[in-house]
Parts: structure tokens; C-alpha cells; sequence
């Protein structure tokens, strides 16, 4: 049998998503005692105990089928955001949203814009569809909006802006938007299919109070033609583990993924947290404030070993560890209790990304990574 010759060609040649490496997968290896997990940028504080209470409750429903349409959540978003019920996708994380987007929209022959060292996702979706990848060079470690837009043309389906981005933690400013809307109406014009304008938005809540100038993008999903963004409970909302995230779309788009999203995508409990989580706002002020306070924290003490960081309106950061491998001071904190990322697979071999995490992980995290560099 040759399983391999099987698989289509679109994806014969994909390397699996590397999530960060689990607590107990570390414990059982190392045997060690303290071990901290700062590697998949989840809420610190953990989810609200709002949330967990009705994660709880709902849990005896199990049995049942979700709730297919997730009507109760949507109605929530949609008032939340002031958007229409018919322009709210529901997924397993955003990351299904972008799947599924790629499973409705796009087609070998189609181009996907994307830029270098962004959030990998999007790329995956493109090969998975047989869709070609236009990469263009970051600026200063940003997207470069402008260069970007002047990538569009007639085969363009979708342009993915990860706003802040992951894993730089850059982020793109009002202004940069603006001039990226400006050059993408003039090349889409009245084109009755403008390709999709997509604001990945996995950091928003961080990103709102860390970021200067962050620009409201559902403003300008209202105003344009075929823009999307996209949002998660699984960062500041603490619901990583449920799966859980939504898209902000144009109906006739969502109606179109509402046909290839599978049915029941989204657990009830999953619904049921996240209605609850989006109803704790004071949860939220609270994670994005220890989010912000703790990122203050290690810029600080980076910068007494120094040792070189790109600012973040995350809740991560990424540190150059240059002359070092990034994969051996990952294997090294490893060693000492602390799991961090390793970058190779965004294209920086000499760096490393570390989840901001309550006060005393942070200062486990810098005591650690002190030792290495004494
Ligand atoms: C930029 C960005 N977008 C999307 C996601 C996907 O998040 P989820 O599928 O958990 O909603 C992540 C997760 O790390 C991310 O960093």
C-alpha cells in the first residue's frame, strides 16, 4: 500500500501546525516539579468564573447536540459590535474560520496575499485549496499594508492582515489601514468580486488598550465592500481549550460558509462560555490590564540583560536571542521549567516568543532565561 501517493498534491507536502508543547507532555519527559507554560499566548488569569460556572451548567446538555446555528451567541455579537445576526460566523477558533472561508471561496487558478512572518494559518488555507501564496516582505517587522495592496489584482481572493500580528507582535495603525483601504478600492473599483479584505483580530482586547492608533476595523467592514474580521474567545476571553472564535463577514459571504461549516462545529459548552465570557467585561479589563502590566515587566528586565525584543500589542512577546538558536534556548528553558516557542517555521531561526503570563511566571521566566545568559 503506498498512502502516500493517495494524498492529494495540495497537501502532500504539509508540515503539521506546531502548537506549543502541553504542561504534562513536559512534566512526563523532564519529571520536572515547577513548570511554566508561556508559549501559546492563552489569558493568564485564566476564564472568567462567570464563564466556567455556565460551562459547567451546561455541560449536562452534553448529550444533545449543540445548538447548530449558535443562534443565542450570534445575537450576542452582532448587538455587541452593532453588526447584523446575518453577518456572524461561528467556529472552532477562528482558525476554522479561516479554513472554512478557504473551503468556500478559493480555487487553484486564485492568489492569497499574505505577508512574511505572518500568523501561518492563512498560507495553509491557500495550499490546502490549491491556492497560490503572494508572501511580500515585512517592513521594519510589519505588514506592509501599502506593498500589499499594490499586490492586488484580477486573481486575487483574499488578503490576510493578522492586526496585531503573531508571532511579531506588530500591529498595523489606523493610519497604515487607511492608506491600505484607499489603494485597495482603487484597484477593486466596482469589481463584482473584490477579493476579501481579511483583519485577523485574535488580540483585539489587548491590542485596543497596548496599541496607539488601533484602528476600528468593524467601522470600516460597514463601509466596505467585502471585508471580514475575524475574532476569538480563545485569547482574552480564556476559552482557548473550548475552541471557540467568529467571523465578521458580508451576509451573502458568511451565508455562502454557513453551507460548508460543519453543522455542529461548535460545542454547547463552548457556546454557552463564551456568552457568558462576553458578558464579564470586568474579566477582560482585568486580563488585558495583568496583560499590560506584565509586558511592561519584561520589556523592562529584557532590557537589563539585553536582550533586543520587537514591542508587542499582544500578549506575547518575541525576543532575538541572536547569536543563539532560538530552538536551543527553547530546549534550554525547557530544561529549566519554562516552555516558550521556538520561531524556525515563521522564518526566525534566532528567536523565541513568550506568552505574557501572571507576574510570578513572568519573573520565573526572566530568572530562568537570566541563568542562561549569566
Ligand atoms: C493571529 C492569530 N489568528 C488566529 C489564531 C487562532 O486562534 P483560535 O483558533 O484559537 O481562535 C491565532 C492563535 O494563536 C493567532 O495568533
Amino acid at each position: 500500500m503506498d498512502i502516500s501517493a493517495m494524498i492529494r498534491p495540495e497537501v502532500r507536502h504539509f508540515e503539521p501546525y506546531l502548537p506549543g508543547k502541553p504542561i504534562e507532555e513536559v512534566r512526563r519527559e523532564l519529571g520536572l516539579k515547577k513548570i511554566i507554560k508561556l508559549a501559546s499566548n492563552e489569558n493568564a488569569l485564566g476564564t472568567s468564573p462567570k464563564a466556567a460556572r455556565a460551562i459547567a451548567d451546561s455541560a449536562k446538555f452534553s448529550f444533545r447536540y449543540p445548538e447548530g446555528p449558535g443562534t443565542l451567541l450570534k445575537r450576542a455579537i452582532a448587538k455587541k459590535l452593532g453588526v447584523n445576526f446575518e453577518e456572524v460566523i461561528l467556529g472552532a477558533g477562528s482558525d476554522e474560520i479561516i479554513e472554512i472561508l478557504g473551503k468556500t471561496f478559493f480555487k487553484p487558478g486564485d492568489e492569497i496575499i499574505v505577508s512574511a512572518h505572518a500568523f501561518i494559518r492563512y498560507k495553509m488555507a491557500g495550499d490546502l485549496m490549491g491556492a497560490k501564496t503572494v508572501t511580500v516582505p515585512m517592513k521594519d517587522f510589519k505588514h506592509d499594508l501599502k506593498a500589499m495592496a499594490l499586490k492586488i489584482n484580477s486573481k486575487t481572493k483574499a488578503i490576510f492582515i493578522a492586526n496585531p500580528n503573531n508571532p511579531t507582535g506588530t500591529y498595523s495603525s489606523d493610519s497604515d489601514l487607511r492608506e491600505f483601504i484607499e489603494i485597495y478600492r482603487a484597484r477593486t473599483g466596482r469589481s463584482k468580486t473584490p477579493p476579501f479584505a481579511v483583519f485577523d483580530e485574535a488580540y483585539y482586547e489587548f491590542a485596543k488598550k497596548m496599541a496607539g492608533d488601533y484602528p476600528d476595523t468593524i467601522k470600516y467592514f460597514k463601509e466596505n465592500s467585502n471585508f471580514m474580521v475575524l475574532r476569538t474567545f480563545s485569547k482574552a476571553y480564556g476559552l482557548a481549550g473550548l475552541r471557540i472564535g467568529y467571523g465578521i463577514g458580508k451576509s451573502e459571504a458568511v451565508s455562502a460558509m454557513d453551507r460548508v461549516r460543519p453543522p455542529f462545529n461548535v460545542a454547547t459548552t463552548a457556546q454557552a462560555g463564551a456568552i457568558a465570557a462576553l458578558d464579564d467585561q470586568a474579566h477582560i479589563q482585568r486580563s488585558v490590564k495583568a496583560a499590560s502590566e506584565g509586558m511592561d515587566y519584561v520589556v523592562r528586565e529584557l532590557e537589563k540583560i539585553g536582550i533586543p525584543y520587537l514591542c508587542s500589542a499582544g500578549n506575547f512577546i518575541l525576543i532575538d536571542v541572536a547569536p543563539r538558536k532560538g530552538k536551543d534556548v527553547f530546549k534550554a528553558l525547557l530544561k529549566k521549567g519554562v516552555i516558550v516557542r521556538a520561531m524556525d517555521e515563521y522564518g526566525f531561526t534566532e528567536r523565541v516568543r513568550v506568552s505574557i503570563g501572571k507576574m510570578e511566571e513572568n519573573k520565573f521566566f526572566i530568572q530562568k532565561l537570566k541563568e542562561l545568559y549569566k
